[in-house]
Protein backbone atom coordinates (compact mmCIF):
# COMPACT_ATOMS: atom_id res chain seq x y z
CA UNK A 1 0.00 0.00 0.00
CA UNK A 2 2.61 2.38 0.78
CA UNK A 3 3.77 4.57 -2.48
CA UNK A 4 6.69 3.08 -4.25
CA UNK A 5 9.56 5.30 -6.02
CA UNK A 6 11.55 4.96 -9.14
CA UNK A 7 12.36 7.76 -11.16
CA UNK A 8 12.16 7.77 -15.02
CA UNK A 9 10.41 9.81 -17.74
CA UNK A 10 8.49 9.39 -21.02
CA UNK A 11 7.93 13.03 -21.81
CA UNK A 12 9.69 16.01 -21.37
CA UNK A 13 10.12 17.11 -18.32
CA UNK A 14 8.64 14.72 -15.78
CA UNK A 15 10.34 12.19 -13.11
CA UNK A 16 7.66 9.41 -12.18
CA UNK A 17 6.92 7.86 -9.60
CA UNK A 18 3.79 5.90 -7.99
CA UNK A 19 1.15 6.06 -5.48
CA UNK A 20 -1.25 3.21 -5.74
CA UNK A 21 -4.63 3.83 -4.00
CA UNK A 22 -6.76 0.64 -3.54
CA UNK A 23 -10.81 -0.86 -3.65
CA UNK A 24 -11.56 -3.89 -2.92
CA UNK A 25 -13.51 -6.21 -4.33
CA UNK A 26 -12.79 -5.04 -8.40
CA UNK A 27 -9.22 -3.56 -9.17
CA UNK A 28 -9.64 0.06 -9.04
CA UNK A 29 -6.25 1.47 -8.95
CA UNK A 30 -4.36 4.76 -10.22
CA UNK A 31 -0.56 5.08 -10.35
CA UNK A 32 1.23 8.47 -10.27
CA UNK A 33 3.95 9.74 -9.96
CA UNK A 34 5.49 12.79 -7.54
CA UNK A 35 3.89 15.48 -9.12
CA UNK A 36 0.45 13.18 -8.76
CA UNK A 37 0.01 13.35 -12.71
CA UNK A 38 -1.23 9.59 -13.14
CA UNK A 39 0.60 7.38 -15.40
CA UNK A 40 -1.78 4.34 -15.54
CA UNK A 41 -5.80 4.25 -14.92
CA UNK A 42 -7.14 0.92 -14.16
CA UNK A 43 -10.58 -0.23 -13.20
CA UNK A 44 -12.24 -3.53 -13.68
CA UNK A 45 -13.49 -6.47 -12.22
CA UNK A 46 -11.70 -10.17 -12.94
CA UNK A 47 -12.39 -13.47 -12.09
CA UNK A 48 -9.58 -16.15 -12.89
CA UNK A 49 -9.95 -19.73 -13.46
CA UNK A 50 -7.60 -22.21 -13.30
CA UNK A 51 -7.34 -25.90 -14.42
CA UNK A 52 -4.86 -28.49 -12.30
CA UNK A 53 -3.88 -31.87 -12.45
CA UNK A 54 -4.95 -33.36 -9.11
CA UNK A 55 -2.60 -36.40 -7.27
CA UNK A 56 -5.00 -38.85 -8.49
CA UNK A 57 -4.61 -38.22 -12.22
CA UNK A 58 -7.93 -35.71 -12.67
CA UNK A 59 -8.52 -32.41 -13.69
CA UNK A 60 -9.63 -29.43 -11.58
CA UNK A 61 -10.84 -26.44 -12.11
CA UNK A 62 -10.46 -23.54 -9.07
CA UNK A 63 -12.25 -20.38 -9.77
CA UNK A 64 -11.30 -17.13 -7.73
CA UNK A 65 -11.21 -13.41 -7.71
CA UNK A 66 -8.95 -11.13 -6.75
CA UNK A 67 -8.63 -10.78 -2.56
CA UNK A 68 -9.14 -7.66 -1.15
CA UNK A 69 -5.05 -8.31 0.57
CA UNK A 70 -3.29 -7.42 -2.55
CA UNK A 71 0.50 -5.57 -2.19
CA UNK A 72 1.37 -3.33 -4.97
CA UNK A 73 5.56 -3.95 -4.37
CA UNK A 74 6.75 -3.49 -8.70
CA UNK A 75 3.99 -1.09 -9.73
CA UNK A 76 5.78 1.81 -11.72
CA UNK A 77 4.98 4.44 -14.00
CA UNK A 78 7.85 3.00 -16.12
CA UNK A 79 11.15 4.48 -17.86
CA UNK A 80 12.25 4.84 -21.14
CA UNK A 81 12.40 1.06 -21.97
CA UNK A 82 9.59 0.18 -20.05
CA UNK A 83 6.06 1.36 -20.06
CA UNK A 84 3.95 1.40 -16.73
CA UNK A 85 3.66 -1.75 -14.45
CA UNK A 86 1.07 -2.66 -12.20
CA UNK A 87 2.08 -5.42 -9.93
CA UNK A 88 -0.39 -7.43 -7.47
CA UNK A 89 0.62 -9.76 -6.10
CA UNK A 90 -1.45 -11.98 -2.88
CA UNK A 91 -1.54 -14.57 -0.83
CA UNK A 92 1.48 -17.26 -0.84
CA UNK A 93 3.56 -16.45 -3.91
CA UNK A 94 0.72 -15.70 -6.73
CA UNK A 95 1.06 -12.12 -8.65
CA UNK A 96 -0.97 -10.86 -11.35
CA UNK A 97 1.14 -8.21 -13.54
CA UNK A 98 0.36 -6.26 -16.53
CA UNK A 99 3.27 -4.46 -18.16
CA UNK A 100 2.36 -1.79 -20.82
CA UNK A 101 4.09 -0.66 -23.80
CA UNK A 102 3.58 1.48 -26.39
CA UNK A 103 4.34 2.25 -30.12
CA UNK A 104 3.78 5.86 -31.90
CA UNK A 105 0.16 5.07 -31.86
CA UNK A 106 -0.87 2.39 -29.66
CA UNK A 107 -0.35 0.75 -26.26
CA UNK A 108 -1.16 -2.53 -25.11
CA UNK A 109 -0.73 -5.05 -21.75
CA UNK A 110 0.75 -8.29 -21.44
CA UNK A 111 -0.86 -10.19 -18.19
CA UNK A 112 1.69 -12.34 -16.47
CA UNK A 113 0.10 -14.25 -14.22
CA UNK A 114 2.10 -16.61 -11.92
CA UNK A 115 0.20 -18.85 -9.31
CA UNK A 116 1.84 -21.14 -7.00
CA UNK A 117 0.21 -24.81 -7.05
CA UNK A 118 2.02 -24.96 -3.19
CA UNK A 119 -0.70 -22.78 -1.93
CA UNK A 120 -2.81 -25.75 -0.26
CA UNK A 121 -5.75 -23.37 -0.11
CA UNK A 122 -6.40 -22.86 -3.66
CA UNK A 123 -4.40 -26.26 -4.60
CA UNK A 124 -5.46 -29.01 -2.15
CA UNK A 125 -4.44 -32.06 -4.06
CA UNK A 126 -2.18 -30.32 -6.76
CA UNK A 127 -0.26 -33.15 -8.65
CA UNK A 128 2.87 -31.02 -9.31
CA UNK A 129 3.65 -28.28 -6.96
CA UNK A 130 5.52 -24.63 -7.43
CA UNK A 131 5.02 -21.68 -9.50
CA UNK A 132 3.41 -21.92 -12.66
CA UNK A 133 3.60 -18.47 -14.62
CA UNK A 134 1.97 -17.50 -18.19
CA UNK A 135 1.40 -14.34 -19.84
CA UNK A 136 -1.07 -13.19 -22.39
CA UNK A 137 -1.66 -9.82 -24.18
CA UNK A 138 -4.42 -7.78 -22.93
CA UNK A 139 -6.42 -6.20 -24.12
CA UNK A 140 -6.26 -8.46 -26.94
CA UNK A 141 -5.81 -5.61 -29.72
CA UNK A 142 -3.75 -2.16 -29.05
CA UNK A 143 -5.22 0.88 -28.07
CA UNK A 144 -4.91 3.84 -30.04
CA UNK A 145 -2.96 6.27 -27.84
CA UNK A 146 -4.88 8.82 -26.15
CA UNK A 147 -7.66 6.74 -25.72
CA UNK A 148 -10.01 5.41 -22.72
CA UNK A 149 -9.87 1.52 -23.44
CA UNK A 150 -13.93 0.34 -22.38
CA UNK A 151 -15.67 -2.53 -22.24
CA UNK A 152 -18.36 -3.63 -20.18
CA UNK A 153 -19.13 -7.27 -22.14
CA UNK A 154 -17.33 -9.64 -20.48
CA UNK A 155 -13.90 -11.35 -22.27
CA UNK A 156 -12.28 -14.69 -21.41
CA UNK A 157 -8.76 -14.24 -22.03
CA UNK A 158 -7.57 -17.78 -22.23
CA UNK A 159 -4.21 -18.84 -22.04
CA UNK A 160 -2.76 -22.74 -21.32
CA UNK A 161 -5.17 -23.67 -18.42
CA UNK A 162 -6.16 -20.30 -17.04
CA UNK A 163 -9.09 -18.54 -18.09
CA UNK A 164 -9.52 -14.65 -16.87
CA UNK A 165 -12.60 -13.54 -17.12
CA UNK A 166 -12.84 -9.57 -17.61
CA UNK A 167 -15.43 -7.41 -17.46
CA UNK A 168 -16.45 -3.41 -16.83
CA UNK A 169 -13.55 -2.55 -18.30
CA UNK A 170 -12.03 1.07 -17.82
CA UNK A 171 -8.28 1.62 -18.36
CA UNK A 172 -5.59 4.02 -19.90
CA UNK A 173 -2.10 4.26 -19.73
CA UNK A 174 0.10 7.11 -21.35
CA UNK A 175 -2.02 9.73 -20.31
CA UNK A 176 -1.06 13.36 -21.01
CA UNK A 177 -0.85 15.52 -18.77
CA UNK A 178 -2.34 12.89 -16.35
CA UNK A 179 -6.02 12.79 -17.46
CA UNK A 180 -8.32 10.50 -18.73
CA UNK A 181 -9.01 10.89 -22.17
CA UNK A 182 -12.34 11.94 -23.14
CA UNK A 183 -11.89 9.72 -26.37
CA UNK A 184 -12.93 6.19 -25.89
CA UNK A 185 -12.11 3.05 -27.90
CA UNK A 186 -14.66 0.36 -27.27
CA UNK A 187 -13.66 -3.01 -27.15
CA UNK A 188 -15.38 -5.42 -30.24
CA UNK A 189 -17.06 -7.10 -28.21
CA UNK A 190 -18.99 -4.06 -26.64
CA UNK A 191 -19.99 -2.76 -30.01
CA UNK A 192 -20.96 -6.70 -31.81
CA UNK A 193 -24.32 -6.82 -31.65
CA UNK A 194 -25.56 -10.34 -29.77
CA UNK A 195 -26.33 -12.18 -32.77
CA UNK A 196 -23.32 -11.52 -34.67
CA UNK A 197 -21.14 -12.90 -32.48
CA UNK A 198 -23.64 -16.22 -31.57
CA UNK A 199 -23.17 -16.88 -35.56
CA UNK A 200 -19.52 -16.23 -35.30
CA UNK A 201 -19.16 -18.49 -32.46
CA UNK A 202 -20.79 -21.22 -34.04
CA UNK A 203 -19.78 -20.96 -38.12
CA UNK A 204 -15.88 -21.73 -36.56
CA UNK A 205 -16.72 -25.37 -35.90
CA UNK A 206 -19.69 -27.28 -34.22
CA UNK A 207 -16.86 -29.79 -32.47
CA UNK A 208 -15.31 -26.92 -30.64
CA UNK A 209 -18.87 -25.81 -29.82
CA UNK A 210 -19.37 -28.54 -28.00
CA UNK A 211 -16.22 -28.60 -26.16
CA UNK A 212 -16.90 -25.24 -25.44
CA UNK A 213 -19.80 -26.05 -23.78
CA UNK A 214 -18.62 -28.62 -21.42
CA UNK A 215 -15.45 -26.72 -20.01
CA UNK A 216 -16.64 -23.42 -19.51
CA UNK A 217 -18.87 -20.64 -18.33
CA UNK A 218 -21.84 -21.23 -21.62
CA UNK A 219 -22.68 -17.52 -21.27
CA UNK A 220 -18.95 -15.84 -21.88
CA UNK A 221 -17.69 -14.87 -25.12
CA UNK A 222 -14.40 -16.36 -26.32
CA UNK A 223 -12.13 -13.51 -27.68
CA UNK A 224 -10.06 -14.23 -30.96
CA UNK A 225 -7.35 -12.15 -32.00
CA UNK A 226 -9.69 -9.78 -34.53
CA UNK A 227 -7.14 -7.85 -37.13
CA UNK A 228 -5.77 -4.30 -36.09
CA UNK A 229 -7.96 -0.99 -35.90
CA UNK A 230 -7.13 1.55 -38.26
CA UNK A 231 -4.85 3.96 -36.23
CA UNK A 232 -5.38 7.43 -36.37
CA UNK A 233 -2.25 10.22 -36.21
CA UNK A 234 -0.90 11.52 -33.29
CA UNK A 235 -1.90 14.56 -32.07
CA UNK A 236 -0.46 18.13 -33.94
CA UNK A 237 1.82 19.85 -31.74
CA UNK A 238 0.49 23.44 -30.53
CA UNK A 239 2.42 26.31 -31.90
CA UNK A 240 4.43 28.74 -30.09
CA UNK A 241 5.97 32.11 -30.81
CA UNK A 242 9.72 33.01 -29.60
CA UNK A 243 12.13 35.82 -29.61
CA UNK A 244 15.74 36.38 -28.43
CA UNK A 245 17.23 39.46 -27.29
CA UNK A 246 20.07 41.30 -27.81
CA UNK A 247 20.64 44.04 -24.90
CA UNK A 248 16.52 44.12 -24.81
CA UNK A 249 16.36 44.47 -28.39
CA UNK A 250 15.21 41.20 -30.24
CA UNK A 251 17.73 39.97 -32.64
CA UNK A 252 15.70 36.77 -33.75
CA UNK A 253 12.46 35.56 -34.37
CA UNK A 254 10.59 32.15 -34.59
CA UNK A 255 7.12 31.07 -34.68
CA UNK A 256 6.30 26.66 -34.98
CA UNK A 257 4.70 23.84 -33.81
CA UNK A 258 7.70 21.15 -33.43
CA UNK A 259 7.00 17.79 -32.68
CA UNK A 260 10.34 15.27 -32.39
CA UNK A 261 9.67 11.74 -33.74
CA UNK A 262 12.58 9.93 -32.23
CA UNK A 263 12.49 6.00 -33.39
CA UNK A 264 16.28 5.20 -31.54
CA UNK A 265 14.84 3.05 -28.74
CA UNK A 266 11.51 2.24 -28.39
CA UNK A 267 9.59 4.96 -31.31
CA UNK A 268 9.18 8.11 -29.10
CA UNK A 269 6.73 11.19 -30.39
CA UNK A 270 6.89 13.91 -28.26
CA UNK A 271 4.98 17.12 -28.89
CA UNK A 272 6.49 20.67 -27.65
CA UNK A 273 4.29 22.47 -25.34
CA UNK A 274 4.91 26.42 -26.10
CA UNK A 275 3.54 26.99 -22.88
CA UNK A 276 6.50 25.34 -20.85
CA UNK A 277 9.22 26.13 -23.28
CA UNK A 278 12.02 28.45 -22.65
CA UNK A 279 13.83 29.74 -25.66
CA UNK A 280 17.43 30.81 -25.25
CA UNK A 281 20.83 31.22 -27.15
CA UNK A 282 22.32 33.97 -29.11
CA UNK A 283 22.01 36.35 -31.93
CA UNK A 284 25.57 36.96 -34.19
CA UNK A 285 26.16 38.86 -37.45
CA UNK A 286 27.13 35.30 -39.10
CA UNK A 287 25.96 32.40 -36.61
CA UNK A 288 22.96 32.51 -34.35
CA UNK A 289 21.72 30.12 -32.23
CA UNK A 290 18.32 29.17 -30.66
CA UNK A 291 17.93 26.95 -28.31
CA UNK A 292 13.88 25.50 -27.21
CA UNK A 293 14.12 23.55 -23.97
CA UNK A 294 10.81 22.08 -22.72
CA UNK A 295 11.55 20.49 -19.34
CA UNK A 296 14.30 17.66 -20.47
CA UNK A 297 13.53 18.11 -23.78
CA UNK A 298 16.53 20.25 -25.82
CA UNK A 299 16.76 21.36 -29.53
CA UNK A 300 19.10 23.79 -30.77
CA UNK A 301 19.01 25.09 -33.96
CA UNK A 302 22.33 26.73 -35.35
CA UNK A 303 21.56 29.27 -38.20
CA UNK A 304 24.84 30.36 -40.12
CA UNK A 305 25.38 32.94 -43.48
CA UNK A 306 26.15 31.01 -46.43
CA UNK A 307 29.70 32.39 -47.75
CA UNK A 308 28.00 32.87 -51.27
CA UNK A 309 28.07 35.80 -53.60
CA UNK A 310 23.66 34.94 -52.92
CA UNK A 311 23.48 36.50 -49.35
CA UNK A 312 21.49 33.60 -47.58
CA UNK A 313 21.15 32.71 -44.38
CA UNK A 314 20.19 28.80 -43.50
CA UNK A 315 19.59 26.17 -41.01
CA UNK A 316 22.97 24.86 -40.53
CA UNK A 317 23.17 22.34 -37.33
CA UNK A 318 20.38 20.53 -35.58
CA UNK A 319 21.17 18.50 -31.42
CA UNK A 320 18.57 17.01 -29.78
CA UNK A 321 18.88 16.09 -26.58
CA UNK A 322 15.99 14.41 -24.49
CA UNK A 323 17.29 13.75 -20.83
CA UNK A 324 15.70 11.00 -19.72
CA UNK A 325 16.86 10.18 -15.99
CA UNK A 326 20.41 10.76 -14.50
CA UNK A 327 22.27 8.45 -16.58
CA UNK A 328 20.05 7.74 -20.06
CA UNK A 329 20.33 10.20 -22.34
CA UNK A 330 18.95 10.58 -25.72
CA UNK A 331 21.03 12.63 -27.96
CA UNK A 332 21.81 13.35 -31.93
CA UNK A 333 23.26 16.36 -33.38
CA UNK A 334 23.73 17.18 -37.14
CA UNK A 335 26.61 19.58 -38.45
CA UNK A 336 26.14 19.72 -41.66
CA UNK A 337 22.46 20.20 -42.34
CA UNK A 338 20.92 22.62 -45.13
CA UNK A 339 17.41 23.35 -44.15
CA UNK A 340 15.32 26.96 -44.36
CA UNK A 341 17.40 29.01 -46.73
CA UNK A 342 16.85 32.24 -47.29
CA UNK A 343 17.72 35.77 -48.42
CA UNK A 344 19.68 37.71 -45.53
CA UNK A 345 17.30 40.18 -44.27
CA UNK A 346 14.01 38.45 -45.37
CA UNK A 347 12.62 35.70 -42.80
CA UNK A 348 11.84 32.27 -44.47
CA UNK A 349 8.32 30.97 -43.76
CA UNK A 350 6.87 27.43 -43.87
CA UNK A 351 2.83 26.77 -43.58
CA UNK A 352 2.97 22.97 -44.43
CA UNK A 353 4.32 20.45 -42.31
CA UNK A 354 7.83 19.47 -42.84
CA UNK A 355 9.94 17.17 -41.74
CA UNK A 356 13.71 17.51 -40.79
CA UNK A 357 15.95 14.97 -40.69
CA UNK A 358 18.41 15.43 -37.93
CA UNK A 359 20.24 11.41 -38.26
CA UNK A 360 18.06 8.86 -39.30
CA UNK A 361 16.74 8.37 -35.79
CA UNK A 362 15.95 11.43 -35.21
CA UNK A 363 13.38 13.86 -37.07
CA UNK A 364 11.96 16.78 -36.46
CA UNK A 365 8.22 17.67 -37.66
CA UNK A 366 7.95 20.93 -38.13
CA UNK A 367 4.42 22.91 -38.46
CA UNK A 368 3.48 26.89 -38.77
CA UNK A 369 7.18 28.00 -39.18
CA UNK A 370 8.12 31.71 -39.60
CA UNK A 371 11.82 32.43 -38.33
CA UNK A 372 14.28 34.86 -38.56
CA UNK A 373 17.77 34.58 -37.31
CA UNK A 374 19.02 37.79 -38.63
CA UNK A 375 18.56 41.16 -39.18
CA UNK A 376 15.84 41.80 -37.25
CA UNK A 377 14.05 45.05 -37.17
CA UNK A 378 11.58 47.10 -34.68
CA UNK A 379 10.68 43.36 -33.29
CA UNK A 380 8.92 42.36 -36.47
CA UNK A 381 9.50 39.56 -39.41
CA UNK A 382 10.57 41.06 -42.57
CA UNK A 383 9.19 40.25 -46.07
CA UNK A 384 9.28 36.38 -45.68
CA UNK A 385 10.24 33.65 -48.11
CA UNK A 386 7.59 30.86 -48.74
CA UNK A 387 8.91 27.24 -48.83
CA UNK A 388 5.77 26.42 -51.00
CA UNK A 389 7.09 26.46 -54.27
CA UNK A 390 3.87 27.28 -55.64
CA UNK A 391 3.73 30.93 -55.21
CA UNK A 392 6.89 31.85 -56.37
CA UNK A 393 7.18 29.91 -59.55
CA UNK A 394 3.55 30.33 -61.02
CA UNK A 395 2.69 33.73 -59.91
CA UNK A 396 5.50 35.36 -61.91
CA UNK A 397 5.24 33.75 -65.70
CA UNK A 398 1.45 35.08 -64.53
CA UNK A 399 2.38 38.21 -64.17
CA UNK A 400 4.91 38.50 -66.93
CA UNK A 401 2.65 36.99 -69.11
CA UNK A 402 -0.43 39.16 -68.10
CA UNK A 403 2.14 42.26 -68.83
CA UNK A 404 3.54 41.33 -71.89
CA UNK A 405 0.06 40.39 -73.62
CA UNK A 406 -1.17 43.93 -72.05
CA UNK A 407 2.07 45.50 -74.42
CA UNK A 408 1.18 43.11 -77.50
CA UNK A 409 -2.42 44.48 -77.71
CA UNK A 410 -1.19 48.34 -76.99
CA UNK A 411 1.67 48.00 -79.42
CA UNK A 412 -1.60 46.91 -81.87
CA UNK A 413 -4.14 49.55 -81.11
CA UNK A 414 -0.89 51.98 -81.63
CA UNK A 415 -0.64 50.62 -84.85
CA UNK A 416 -3.91 50.92 -86.43
CA UNK A 417 -4.79 53.83 -84.20
CA UNK A 418 -1.73 55.50 -85.78
CA UNK A 419 -1.93 54.29 -89.26
CA UNK A 420 -5.86 55.72 -89.40
CA UNK A 421 -4.66 58.89 -88.15
CA UNK A 422 -1.85 58.95 -90.36
CA UNK A 423 -3.57 58.52 -93.67
CA UNK A 424 -7.21 60.91 -92.56
CA UNK A 425 -4.80 63.82 -91.80
CA UNK A 426 -2.72 62.74 -95.18
CA UNK A 427 -6.04 63.19 -97.11
CA UNK A 428 -6.46 65.99 -95.96
CA UNK A 429 -3.20 67.84 -96.99
CA UNK A 430 -4.03 66.62 -100.40
C1 LIG B 1 -0.87 14.37 -3.99
O1 LIG B 1 -2.25 14.28 -3.66
C2 LIG B 1 -2.48 13.81 -2.33
C3 LIG B 1 -3.96 13.64 -2.14
O2 LIG B 1 -4.71 14.46 -2.97
C4 LIG B 1 -1.87 14.82 -1.35
O3 LIG B 1 -2.06 14.34 -0.04
C5 LIG B 1 -0.39 14.94 -1.63
O4 LIG B 1 0.17 15.93 -0.79
C6 LIG B 1 -0.14 15.34 -3.08
N1 LIG B 1 1.28 15.32 -3.34
C7 LIG B 1 1.88 16.25 -4.09
C8 LIG B 1 3.34 16.08 -4.27
O5 LIG B 1 1.27 17.20 -4.58
C1 LIG C 1 -16.76 -14.57 -10.21
O1 LIG C 1 -16.38 -15.51 -9.22
C2 LIG C 1 -17.23 -15.49 -8.08
C3 LIG C 1 -16.64 -16.44 -7.07
O2 LIG C 1 -16.10 -17.55 -7.67
C4 LIG C 1 -18.64 -15.88 -8.47
O3 LIG C 1 -19.49 -15.82 -7.36
C5 LIG C 1 -19.15 -14.91 -9.53
O4 LIG C 1 -20.39 -15.28 -9.99
C6 LIG C 1 -18.17 -14.84 -10.68
N1 LIG C 1 -18.61 -13.81 -11.57
C7 LIG C 1 -18.77 -14.01 -12.86
C8 LIG C 1 -19.28 -12.86 -13.62
O5 LIG C 1 -18.49 -15.06 -13.38
C1 LIG D 1 13.93 0.74 -16.78
O1 LIG D 1 13.15 -0.14 -16.01
C2 LIG D 1 13.59 -1.47 -16.07
C3 LIG D 1 12.61 -2.33 -15.34
O2 LIG D 1 12.00 -1.66 -14.29
C4 LIG D 1 14.99 -1.56 -15.50
O3 LIG D 1 15.46 -2.88 -15.59
C5 LIG D 1 15.91 -0.65 -16.29
O4 LIG D 1 17.19 -0.61 -15.71
C6 LIG D 1 15.36 0.76 -16.31
N1 LIG D 1 16.18 1.56 -17.20
C7 LIG D 1 16.58 2.80 -16.88
C8 LIG D 1 17.39 3.51 -17.91
O5 LIG D 1 16.30 3.33 -15.82
C1 LIG E 1 -2.34 -27.55 -18.92
O1 LIG E 1 -3.09 -28.72 -18.76
C2 LIG E 1 -2.62 -29.80 -19.54
C3 LIG E 1 -3.59 -30.90 -19.37
O2 LIG E 1 -4.87 -30.48 -19.68
C4 LIG E 1 -1.23 -30.18 -19.06
O3 LIG E 1 -0.74 -31.23 -19.81
C5 LIG E 1 -0.33 -28.97 -19.19
O4 LIG E 1 0.94 -29.25 -18.65
C6 LIG E 1 -0.91 -27.79 -18.48
N1 LIG E 1 -0.12 -26.63 -18.78
C7 LIG E 1 0.38 -25.83 -17.86
C8 LIG E 1 1.19 -24.67 -18.33
O5 LIG E 1 0.16 -26.03 -16.70
C1 LIG F 1 -20.84 -3.13 -15.09
O1 LIG F 1 -21.08 -1.74 -15.29
C2 LIG F 1 -22.44 -1.47 -15.58
C3 LIG F 1 -22.54 -0.01 -15.95
O2 LIG F 1 -21.57 0.74 -15.31
C4 LIG F 1 -23.29 -1.80 -14.36
O3 LIG F 1 -24.63 -1.52 -14.63
C5 LIG F 1 -23.13 -3.27 -14.07
O4 LIG F 1 -23.81 -3.58 -12.89
C6 LIG F 1 -21.66 -3.63 -13.92
N1 LIG F 1 -21.57 -5.03 -13.84
C7 LIG F 1 -21.01 -5.64 -12.84
C8 LIG F 1 -21.02 -7.13 -12.89
O5 LIG F 1 -20.48 -5.03 -11.91
C1 LIG G 1 8.16 8.77 -36.89
O1 LIG G 1 9.16 8.07 -37.59
C2 LIG G 1 8.78 6.76 -37.93
C3 LIG G 1 9.97 6.05 -38.51
O2 LIG G 1 10.58 6.78 -39.51
C4 LIG G 1 7.59 6.83 -38.88
O3 LIG G 1 7.18 5.54 -39.22
C5 LIG G 1 6.46 7.56 -38.20
O4 LIG G 1 5.37 7.71 -39.08
C6 LIG G 1 6.90 8.91 -37.71
N1 LIG G 1 5.85 9.50 -36.88
C7 LIG G 1 5.48 10.76 -37.00
C8 LIG G 1 4.40 11.21 -36.08
O5 LIG G 1 6.01 11.53 -37.76
C1 LIG H 1 -1.36 26.60 -23.06
O1 LIG H 1 -2.04 27.48 -22.19
C2 LIG H 1 -3.29 27.92 -22.70
C3 LIG H 1 -3.84 28.96 -21.73
O2 LIG H 1 -3.54 28.61 -20.41
C4 LIG H 1 -4.22 26.74 -22.86
O3 LIG H 1 -5.45 27.17 -23.40
C5 LIG H 1 -3.58 25.74 -23.82
O4 LIG H 1 -4.38 24.58 -23.91
C6 LIG H 1 -2.20 25.37 -23.33
N1 LIG H 1 -1.58 24.56 -24.35
C7 LIG H 1 -1.06 23.36 -24.12
C8 LIG H 1 -0.48 22.65 -25.29
O5 LIG H 1 -1.05 22.84 -23.01
C1 LIG I 1 34.42 32.14 -47.92
O1 LIG I 1 34.91 31.76 -49.19
C2 LIG I 1 36.17 32.36 -49.53
C3 LIG I 1 36.52 31.99 -50.96
O2 LIG I 1 35.95 30.74 -51.30
C4 LIG I 1 37.23 31.93 -48.54
O3 LIG I 1 38.43 32.55 -48.85
C5 LIG I 1 36.78 32.32 -47.14
O4 LIG I 1 37.71 31.83 -46.19
C6 LIG I 1 35.43 31.73 -46.83
N1 LIG I 1 34.96 32.25 -45.55
C7 LIG I 1 34.44 31.49 -44.62
C8 LIG I 1 33.99 32.14 -43.37
O5 LIG I 1 34.33 30.27 -44.77
C1 LIG J 1 22.56 4.60 -13.51
O1 LIG J 1 23.60 4.97 -12.61
C2 LIG J 1 23.60 4.23 -11.42
C3 LIG J 1 24.69 4.76 -10.53
O2 LIG J 1 25.00 6.08 -10.85
C4 LIG J 1 23.80 2.76 -11.73
O3 LIG J 1 23.73 2.01 -10.53
C5 LIG J 1 22.74 2.27 -12.66
O4 LIG J 1 22.97 0.94 -13.05
C6 LIG J 1 22.70 3.14 -13.90
N1 LIG J 1 21.59 2.72 -14.72
C7 LIG J 1 21.72 2.52 -16.02
C8 LIG J 1 20.51 2.11 -16.74
O5 LIG J 1 22.78 2.70 -16.60
C1 LIG K 1 24.48 18.49 -28.09
O1 LIG K 1 24.07 19.14 -26.90
C2 LIG K 1 24.45 18.45 -25.72
C3 LIG K 1 23.82 19.18 -24.54
O2 LIG K 1 24.22 20.50 -24.50
C4 LIG K 1 25.95 18.38 -25.62
O3 LIG K 1 26.32 17.68 -24.46
C5 LIG K 1 26.49 17.68 -26.84
O4 LIG K 1 27.88 17.69 -26.81
C6 LIG K 1 25.99 18.34 -28.11
N1 LIG K 1 26.37 17.53 -29.24
C7 LIG K 1 27.06 18.01 -30.24
C8 LIG K 1 27.42 17.04 -31.31
O5 LIG K 1 27.40 19.17 -30.29
C1 LIG L 1 23.49 15.12 -41.62
O1 LIG L 1 22.63 15.63 -42.62
C2 LIG L 1 23.15 15.44 -43.93
C3 LIG L 1 22.24 16.18 -44.87
O2 LIG L 1 20.89 15.89 -44.60
C4 LIG L 1 23.23 13.96 -44.21
O3 LIG L 1 23.75 13.74 -45.50
C5 LIG L 1 24.11 13.31 -43.18
O4 LIG L 1 24.11 11.90 -43.36
C6 LIG L 1 23.64 13.63 -41.79
N1 LIG L 1 24.58 13.13 -40.81
C7 LIG L 1 24.25 12.19 -39.93
C8 LIG L 1 25.30 11.86 -38.94
O5 LIG L 1 23.17 11.64 -39.93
Amino acid sequence: MAPRLLRVSLRCGFALFVLVLFQTNALDVEVKDDDNVTCLFAQWKMNISIKYETEGNEYKNVAFMLPTEVRYDGSTCGNETYGPILALEFEEGHSWVISFTKTSNTYQGIISFTYNTNDTKLFPDAKRKGPITIAVKYPVQPVKLYTVFSCHDMESVESDNITQEIWNVTLQTFLEDGSLSSKKTICDIDTMPTTTTTTTTTSTTTTTQVTTNTTTVPTTTTVTFPPLPTLQPIERPATGSYSLTNNTVVCLLATMALQLNISQKVPLVINYNPNTTVASGSCGSSVSVLTLTDGSCRVEFVFAVKNTSAETFFLREVNITIIESRNATLSAANRSLNYWEASLGSSYMCQKEETLIVTPGYKMNIFDLKIQPFDVKDNQYAAAEDCSPDVDNFFVPIVVGAALAGLILLVLMAYFFGRKTRHYVGYEQF
